[in-house]
């Protein structure tokens, strides 16, 4: 059941998938954790208090995707704004939509209408940044959707101007696998009409001890948004997991080319999940990995992107080339040409 609410002229709120969706939730979290190595999926870190937390880290001297995507964005958004012409923007994790505020500005002086359609599994970031952006643009137009991104890309709701473009910033890509990007990007494929935009922001392949900084901040900010994981759990499907029997753990794979974080157990232990019905043992020492952060290799992600009729139109990196930025435009092609 989708909920629909109108807050106020400006402001239209729906609630994805609600009921159902938390029976699949179970399921994928009992499969995860009877996986070796036992995983959770890393939605799971953005409650409320996890969404704060990741706002911690964006501001960590180690750590660089943020400020490093901001950066490109402040020099190239008004160019964006150019090359699409006028378009609703969807944006898929938008957290405290901080980053978009960059793109928000320059579509504002380019175009009379204003459509922003930010999606988020924490319901309570996505209000209260809405309220937020609502009072700072008079002229803005906004739909927040609660939900995943399959579900919002399965249920995008026609667009209410001409064009479209997708964004997906922060390297989030990065946390799919290659299964599971190749879905994704089939969903946004499908998604967009021939000619809309996706904009994408990936984190690239770099000297491995800048990457394993990032995740392994001196403050212990990312050890505490690891660990939270287990408390919000706890509180979503009567968990006992007791994080002070874990440990943060994070390192760079040079061969999948990505971080991988996870959470080690101290001590054998069991734990239970009394909502799911669902309990399980950890041996010392073993770990559950919570969070796959992949890093790319530009030329290899403009081929995969074009498999899946998505054009870079035009890329963008820092100066180091630690970040990049790619417009791509959907093309036709078969069956969907006029
Ligand atoms: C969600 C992709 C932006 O993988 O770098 C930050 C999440 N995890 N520190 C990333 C994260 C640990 C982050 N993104």
């Amino acid at each position: 059941m989708n909920v629909v609410q109108q807050e106020n002229a400006r402001l239209r709120w729906v609630t994805l998938g609600a009921s159902e969706a938390n029976v699949d939730e179970g399921d994928s979290i009992i499969q995860g954790l009877q996986q070796t190595p036992k995983t959770l999926q890393c939605q799971y870190f953005y409650d409320d208090r996890g969404s704060q937390l990741f706002e911690q880290i964006c501001d960590l001297p180690e750590y660089y995707p943020t400020r490093t995507e901001q950066s490109i964005l402040e020099a190239c958004a008004a160019e964006i704004a150019q090359l699409t012409g006028a378009c609703e923007l969807v944006e898929l994790g938008s957290g405290s939509s901080r980053k978009t505020r960059l793109l928000l500005e320059a579509y504002s002086q380019a175009n009379d209408q204003l459509q922003y359609c930010p999606i988020d599994v924490s319901a309570g970031i996505l209000k209260t940044t809405a309220l937020e952006l609502l009072r700072q643009y008079p002229k803005l137009k906004l739909c927040g959707l609660a939900g995943t991104y399959e579900q919002a890309l399965d249920q995008l709701h026609p667009a209410e101007l001409e064009n479209r473009m997708l964004i997906f910033l922060g390297s989030t890509i990065g946390n799919l696998n290659q299964r599971e990007c190749d879905r994704f990007l089939d969903r946004v494929q499908k998604a967009l009409k021939p000619g809309e935009f996706f904009l994408l922001g990936v984190d690239l392949q770099k000297d491995p001890a800048v990457l394993e900084a990032a995740y392994n901040d001196a403050q212990g900010i990312t050890a505490a948004f690891n660990l939270n994981i287990l408390s919000h759990l706890n509180w979503r499907f009567q968990g006992n997991f007791n994080p002070d029997q874990f440990t943060h753990w994070a390192f760079y794979n040079t061969v999948e080319h990505q971080i991988e974080m996870h959470l080690r157990s101290l001590e054998t232990q069991t734990v239970a999940l009394e909502a799911l019905g669902f309990d399980t043992t950890l041996k010392a020492g073993e770990s559950i990995q919570t969070e796959i952060s992949r890093k790319f290799h530009l030329p290899t992600l403009v081929s995969g992107l074009e498999s899946y009729a998505l054009h870079p139109l035009q890329v963008w990196t820092d100066p180091q080339a630690w970040f990049g930025l790619l417009l791509c435009q959907r093309q036709c092609c078969e069956g969907d040409c006029p």
